[in-house]
């Protein structure tokens, strides 16, 4: 399998879709698996842990596509950086934050596309949003311990060095700040060699992350979060992603 282009136009608007679309044009089937709609925010409601956030925290939100993720923390009092390796992806998420948002348009089938209008996110009340370019495996925020939340939402299994990327970012997080992880462990090698996978023969993901990431951080919860993304009309992708939260001692 090639790996997933996240340049082009079709995958900008697949991503203001699943970021910003409605329920029915995600689904516009009744009896479809409708819990999976919403991921962005969901993610978040599901891994955060607002009782120990303190006011006016920091947030980073690695590989954030078009922000929908960013802006659910801003919506919790954070001042959040999305950053994403893609220039589309954030010019667009950029765009969102301005409030120009433009109609998408959806496959049907083959050629057959649909216009929608997308739903913009409001506007956070106390906390701030701000999008950048930047790569997961040499981030371009301080390598400073400075936040309290560090997000990598469906990140792990896209990056070169899942590890590296791992590293990075508990580098960004003070003591006491939450890792939240969340992936479907959707492993490639267009995009990491197999020994680089978190995933060994006798090894489950989350057992690799325990001997790992766990030598420096808690894992305080777990869950699994399915979401849905449309390829077209009559096709979806439905995929159950394993979400951690992990506190950093310290
Ligand atoms: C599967 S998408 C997930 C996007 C978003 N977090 C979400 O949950 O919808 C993976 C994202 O990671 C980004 N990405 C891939 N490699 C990256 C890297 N090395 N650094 C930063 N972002 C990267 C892609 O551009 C894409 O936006």
């Amino acid at each position: 399998m090639t790996a997933p282009d996240y340049e082009s136009r079709e995958a900008v608007d697949q991503y203001l879709l699943f970021h910003y679309g409605s329920d029915e044009a995600n689904l516009p089937w009744s009896f479809g698996p409708s819990g999976a709609l919403r991921y962005p925010v969901r993610v978040v409601e599901a891994l955060l842990d607002s009782s120990i956030l303190p006011s006016g925290g920091k947030a980073l939100d690695i590989g954030c596509a078009v922000g929908a993720s960013s802006f659910a923390l801003a919506h919790r009092g954070l001042e959040v950086t999305g950053f994403d390796l893609s220039a589309a992806l954030i010019k667009a998420a950029n765009q969102i934050t301005q409030g120009e948002i433009r109609d998408i348009s959806i496959p049907r089938s083959g050629t057959l596309e649909e216009t929608v209008s997308l739903i913009p996110p409001e506007k956070p009340v106390s906390g701030k949003v701000a999008f950048l370019v930047g790569d997961a495996m040499n981030p371009p925020t301080p390598a400073e311990p400075g936040n309290d939340v560090v997000l990598l939402a469906n990140l792990i299994d896209r990056v070169p060095d899942p590890w590296k990327c791992l590293q990075e970012a508990i580098k960004r997080l003070r003591p006491g700040g939450q890792l939240l992880l969340a992936s479907p462990y959707t492993w490639l090698e267009s995009c990491a060699p197999p020994e680089k996978w978190l995933v060994r023969d006798k090894e489950p993901p989350l057992e690799v992350l325990q001997r790992t990431i766990g030598k420096e951080l808690k894992l305080a919860f777990r869950t699994d979060i399915p979401f849905l993304i449309r390829e077209h009309e009559r096709k979806f992708q439905w995929s159950v992603a394993e979400g951690t939260r992990w506190i950093k001692s310290g």
